[in-house]
């Protein structure tokens, strides 16, 4: 017979509390039977670069907006909206499980847009991670067998957050590694072979890993297919702004949602407001009746309450303050522009330095990529003796954090990468 305990027994010196079972008078450690999981492929890096003792070590791995001081700052929208909190909240009551009504419909004004006429439903969600989640666990309760397709590559962890709620992943074709840009047949091709009623996830803007994004006729053929084939978009929309602009980086999106009847569309505002430890996201529901989208929304606060049950206040807030004054909008608008434009010119920047140190790889096309990533590239081997030899860290794939260059940092990295190239 197999007891569970909750503290030592007899002469035993068990300091740990913890659980134990006692099967037949011999004491079973069960947590000793648990394996070590590998580090994150990209927040484990950042542990091991704090860990480093290196003086003029460089981060380049989780996508984190710098200023050119090499700080990841606070907007000034953001504080504003912090000081009027700070002077008007009255309450710290739970919120209700689907978050703030106010955040809610700022959030559909986003990826909406004035003219695009939807039935959704919005949760808000802990980060645009939680959001995923929350597609996830809707999918995986009321879709068997439905298997999600993910870009080859896509964002490390997404094949982990899907796998999470017990569903499957496979991959499509995305990136032709050897010119640098979309392999656009291949997608198409590949989206063709999906079986019908599974779900596909699209990034809508500033790829990640790769910065490499549809152009607007390429999308209207992705739609195409997606919505010939009878297939779930699941839309990743984590860098609205960064692209070329609030409006335009949602236009892929929109012409997505005019044309399928049925979405699920995560997105953050980690990098957009700098909130990223606020964890601040959402999960919105498109559907064809406004019956099958309160229907959907219910079954999805369901799921959420039996998760976190409800989402953190503080972000979505200050979110909702911004969006809903005038002037806060405005500057916000301003601010992302100077992030965007900031990242924009470190690429420039990048590949006029490599150049003129002669580098051997000619990395002009980043220019053509958008948002905080670049796929520069390099192997695991150099990835590994950058970190190494160099002190500058980026993720095993070759993936770069533009975001993360600065002026200060921009020789000591192009002059390593042009060194570990020509090894
Ligand atoms: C990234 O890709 O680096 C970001 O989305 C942060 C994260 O959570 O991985």
């Amino acid at each position: 017979m197999i007891t569970i305990v909750s503290q030592p027994i007899g002469n035993h010196k068990i300091t740990k509390s913890c659980f134990f079972f006692v099967y037949e008078g011999v004491i079973t450690l069960m947590f000793e039977k648990v394996p070590s999981a590998p580090p994150d492929p990209i927040l484990g890096l950042t542990e091991a670069y704090q860990q480093d003792a290196h003086a003029e070590k460089v981060n380049l791995t989780v996508g984190v907006y710098k200023d050119e001081s090499g700080v990841t700052p606070i907007l000034n929208c953001v504080r504003e909206a912090e000081h009027r909190l700070l002077t008007q909240e009255n309450t710290k009551a739970y919120l209700g499980i689907a978050g703030f009504p106010d955040f809610q419909r700022h959030v559909q004004d986003l990826l909406f847009g004035s003219e695009l006429q939807v039935q959704a439903a919005t949760v808000q969600t802990p980060g645009g991670t939680a959001a995923l989640r929350v597609a996830a666990d809707f999918i995986k309760q009321h879709f068997s067998g439905m298997s999600v397709w993910l870009s080859d590559p896509t964002w490390a962890n997404h094949a982990n957050v899907f796998h999470a709620a017990g569903l499957q992943t496979d991959k499509y074709t995305y990136f032709d590694a050897a010119a640098n840009q979309l392999d656009i047949d291949g997608m198409l091709q590949a989206l063709e072979n999906i079986p019908n009623g599974h779900a596909v996830l699209l990034h809508a803007c500033c790829h990640n890993p790769t910065g490499v994004d549809p152009s607007l006729e390429q999308w209207e053929q992705i739609t195409d297919v997606v919505v010939r084939r009878g297939l779930l978009p699941v839309v990743d929309f984590a860098y609205q702004g960064f692209g070329d602009g609030l409006e335009d980086d949602a236009a892929g999106l929109r012409l997505l949602m005019a044309k399928a009847p049925e979405l699920l569309i995560c997105n953050s505002f980690s990098k957009n407001f700098g909130l990223y430890r606020e964890r601040v996201g959402a999960m919105t529901v498109v559907a064809s009746s406004s019956d099958t989208v309160s229907a959907a929304f219910s079954q999805i606060k369901r799921s959420v309450r039996a998760n976190y049950s409800n989402p953190p206040a503080h972000g979505a807030a200050i979110v909702s303050t911004v969006l809903a004054d005038a002037a806060l909008w405005e500057q916000w608008e301003v601010e992302v522009a100077q992030m965007r434009e900031r990242i924009q010119a470190m690429r420039d920047k990048f590949v006029e330095t490599t150049q003129a140190m002669g580098t051997p790889v000619d990395f002009s096309f980043l220019q053509q990529q958008r948002g905080m990533f670049s796929f520069s590239g390099l192997t695991p081997l150099q990835v590994d003796e950058l970190r190494h030899q160099h002190a500058i860290y980026v993720v095993g794939s070759g993936r770069i954090n533009v975001a993360g260059l600065t002026d200060e940092n921009m020789d000591r990295v192009c002059r390593a990468i042009v060194a570990v190239l020509s090894s």
